[in-house]
């Protein structure tokens, strides 16, 4: 199996990727944290603006290896369970939140959620988002700061039994046609 990592793979979602994201999502979490199927195919169909796939090149085809996916609120408190399922979802929410962002094993250390988080930040400009929120575990807040994010500290989430940060991305001062769309991501 030849396995090459194309630059800038990285697409919006279609309906037919489904099945690969399903796989992503339940080979990157534990059962308690992982989205069921049924949440993938909500945050596919009714926010595909907001969910990017990288895509590798696996004996000459392309195959999803990794994605992220988003709902968009104008609330600050991204701490709801249902929200996961896009209940409250506003596409005219001033933030993107993040729901899942992952990689294949086999397939991280090489940049890909770099890419990933670039387009997304680029498309959230794009869509005239204020801010990206998300949480996450203590041992990715490095991660996430690597990207320009900002740690607000712990999150009245208890997702999955665990604990959880939240982080942040102001998009105000980034441009939509920034190589990267904020430039203190590296
Ligand atoms: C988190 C995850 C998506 C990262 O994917 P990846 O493709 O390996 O990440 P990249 O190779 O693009 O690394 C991005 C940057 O973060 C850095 N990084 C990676 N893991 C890190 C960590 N735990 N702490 C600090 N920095 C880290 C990398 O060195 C790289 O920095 P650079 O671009 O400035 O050189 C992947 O590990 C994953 O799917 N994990 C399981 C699912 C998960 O827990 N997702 C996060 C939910 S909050």
């Amino acid at each position: 199996m030849e396995c090459v990592v194309q630059e800038g793979a990285v697409r919006q979602v279609r309906a037919s990727d489904l099945e690969r994201c399903c796989a992503v999502e339940a080979a990157c979490f534990c059962p308690a944290e992982a989205a069921d199927p049924d949440s993938v195919a909500v945050r596919m169909r009714t926010y595909p603006q907001g969910f990017l796939v990288a895509e590798a090149m696996v004996d000459n085809a392309p195959m999803v290896v990794g994605m992220v996916n988003s709902g968009a609120t104008s609330k600050d408190d991204i701490s709801d369970e249902a929200f996961k399922k896009l209940v409250g979802h506003d596409p005219d929410g001033r933030n993107l939140v993040i729901f899942s962002l992952a990689v294949l094993p086999e397939w991280q250390g090489r940049g890909l959620a770099r890419q990933l988080m670039e387009a997304f930040a680029r498309r959230a400009v794009a869509l005239g988002k204020e801010r990206i929120l998300l949480i996450c575990k203590e041992y990715y807040i490095g991660l996430y700061e690597r990207l320009g994010y900002r740690n607000l500290g712990p999150s009245a989430s208890s997702h999955g039994g665990a604990s959880w940060y939240e982080m942040v991305l102001e998009l105000d001062r980034c441009s939509p046609q920034g190589a990267s769309a904020c430039r203190n991501q590296k």
